[in-house]
């Protein structure tokens, strides 16, 4: 059995159910990931977990280090990955307390190093990155999502924004007419890196909040957060399964 890793995010820096064998610090070339790895089993299968936005730290999104915590986990060992991600709703369907898995991602960010092929290059690289998340491992995700009987959003095209600020309503609405149906600050560079290093890579995204404009109301934290808690015991059971199958 090859090591899984899981990313939590916003609401997830810890993983319940999770035996923590041992933590790990890890320095990578590329400095210091958000925090030490968690090897521990969950419900009988061995993984790792990486708390994002540290722990108990919180690192913004823009100030994460994706490189050193791809690097770390593929030290680690982990052949795959499954991020899990805070994300605002913009298509009709994602409406907050629910989960999707997109199946496509567009890049608004800037100024992140985004790359592990910058210095020392024998050859340019260019990496495939036609369908970003990895199709077995968001069918796995489905699969268990449908025998732990809860509804899940089975596609969607994941915008990321630079942050730590939310959208403006005209920025939700141009992104809206690009494609997006999710709005996040973290799927990238993070998806990208872990194509690079060759590691199968998906993402459940928790919808926390109607993106910016979608609804009259103010966004606030106490409404992504109260919205979290609810997606996270979904994504909870979908995990139990998921790591059964
Ligand atoms: N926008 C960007 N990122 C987010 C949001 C949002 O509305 N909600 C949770 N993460």
């Amino acid at each position: 059995m090859t090591l899984m890793a899981i990313i939590g995010g916003t609401g997830l820096t810890r993983l319940p159910d999770l035996t923590i064998v041992r933590r790990e610090r890890i320095t990578t070339p590329y400095g210091d990931p958000s925090s030490e790895l968690v090897f521990g089993h969950f419900h009988q299968q061995e993984l790792v977990f990486l708390a994002r936005h540290g722990n108990p730290h919180i690192i913004p999104p823009h100030k994460i280090n994706y490189r050193a915590n791809i690097w770390a986990l593929k030290e680690a060992g982990a052949a795959s990955i499954l991020a899990i991600a805070a994300v605002g709703g913009i298509r009709a369907d994602m409406v907050p307390g629910k989960i999707a898995v997109p199946n496509q991602i567009i890049d608004y960010t800037y100024g992140r190093p985004h790359t592990f092929f910058e210095t020392d290059l024998e050859l340019v690289t260019h990496v495939d990155f036609t369908h970003p998340y990895s199709p077995w491992l968001r069918e796995k995700i489905l699969t268990a999502a449908q025998v732990a009987g809860v509804s899940i959003i089975d596609d969607g095209v994941y915008g990321c924004t630079q942050g730590p600020r939310l959208e403006t309503a005209a920025e939700i609405n141009r992104m809206e007419r690009d494609g997006c149906d999710l709005v996040g600050m973290t799927g990238m560079p993070e998806a990208a890196l872990a194509r690079e290093l060759g590691i199968d890579y998906a993402c459940c995204a928790v919808i926390a909040n109607w993106a910016a404009g979608k609804t009259a109301a103010e966004i606030t934290m106490m409404e992504i957060e109260a919205n979290l808690v609810a997606g996270m015991a979904d994504l909870t059971s979908i995990l139990r399964h998921f790591v059964q199958a």
